[in-house]
């Protein structure tokens, strides 16, 4: 395959993204440029995403973002080779606005179009930023997603745990939200739990030791609501201990289940194949889970990977380089093709 130039566009939750990806023929990526318009500020009063505001911000923004990420990589329309755009899963409205966009590109321009699933993206950028090839096996952990993933290669995933109740952001969230720390949660905890005491309160490890793989935190978050109110008021350091156990419990759970994947994927591994665990989503941020995941990729001999935090979330790079990898097999989707908002790897 030649040389390729894809721009990708992602509207699929509360984040407008637009890039423009080079793949060499070799198979390497580059990125040109990649520009993020987060709505947070609209959705902040609501304390939640409002699918109708989402929609209607993409349609607002996303002309101009394309057209600053075709002049940040210094191209033009008739420069690509295609147009990629998250098709699901997401939210409906935003969904639509950001293929249909895409499509009347790729139409105007004659160039193929690409429906992209924002999963197999975040699977695939490891591919763009560390440069490795599938095999590999890969945390996805954001606000919407709890997932673990065998990638065996472009369109050949295997999810092996996905999570039975809340996604791990969406438990970070509440938990910050019922402790009355300020959003984004995640990092809230994460800021008071280095002040905490991670033994103070006993908080259930959901899952552990069970056989199916699966992820759970509704629980967890429940148990952490409980153990609140008991204590009124609140102090400052009761918070600081509740999010340090809350993060505790967390890690053992999310340590326990990615035990059990690795040891499910060892025996597909033929002798001498690189070992490579990719961690992805907004929560990979949090360190303390990144050092559990760290020790836990040591003790099996896996090389452990996390793309920067502005490509492990939601960004049109992603969007645009699973584009790529897709057409360099000769795959491409018609104008026609639908959105889905519900759309398993
Ligand atoms: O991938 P992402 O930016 O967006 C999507 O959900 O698509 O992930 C956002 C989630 C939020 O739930 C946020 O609270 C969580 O990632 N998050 C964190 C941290 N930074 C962001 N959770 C724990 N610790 C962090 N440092
Ligand atoms: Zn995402």
């Amino acid at each position: 395959p030649s040389a390729l130039l894809v721009l990708g566009i992602e509207t699929s939750c509360d984040e407008t993204a637009a890039a423009v990806v080079a793949r060499n023929a070799e198979g390497a990526g580059r990125i040109l440029s990649n520009v993020v318009l987060s709505q947070f500020d609209s959705h902040a009063i609501y304390g939640g995403v409002v699918p109708e505001i989402a929609a209607r911000a993409h349609t607002e923004c996303l002309d101009l973002l394309v057209q600053k990420a075709l002049d940040e990589a210094g191209v033009s329309l008739t420069d690509l080779s295609a147009v990629a755009a998250s098709a699901g899963p997401g939210l409906i409205g935003g969904l639509i606005v950001g293929a249909t966009s895409g499509k009347a590109l790729a139409l105007a321009t004659g160039i193929p179009f690409l429906a992209i699933n924002h999963l197999e993206a975040h699977a695939l950028t490891a591919g763009l930023t560390d440069a490795i090839r599938p095999p590999y096996l890969m945390l996805l952990v954001s606000g919407g997603h709890t997932q673990i993933l065998w990638v065996e290669g472009v369109g050949r995933y295997r999810r092996l745990a996905t999570t039975i109740d809340d996604a791990l952001g969406e438990a970070f969230d509440k938990t910050a939200k019922l402790l009355g720390l300020p959003m984004p949660g995640g990092p809230s905890v994460e800021k008071a739990a280095l002040n905490g005491n991670p033994r103070r309160f006993n908080l259930p490890r959901p899952m552990i030791g069970r056989e199916d793989p699966h992820f759970s935190f509704a629980g967890l978050k429940t148990a952490v609501r409980h153990a609140a109110a008991k204590i009124s008021p609140l102090s400052e350091q009761d918070i600081a201990d509740l999010c340090a156990s809350f993060q505790a419990a967390v890690c053992d759970s999310v340590a326990d289940r990615v035990r059990l994947a690795i040891r499910s994927v060892l025996p597909l591994l033929p002798e001498g194949t690189p070992r490579n665990f990719v961690a992805a989503g907004g929560v990979a941020a949090n360190k303390a889970l990144r050092s559990t995941l760290v020790g836990i990729s040591d003790e099996f001999g896996f090389a452990f990977r996390a793309p920067p935090l502005e490509l492990c979330t939601d960004n049109g790079a992603m969007i645009a380089w699973a584009g790529a990898e897709r057409l360099a097999l000769g795959l491409v989707d018609g104008l026609d093709s639908p959105v889905k908002p519900r759309w398993p790897l």
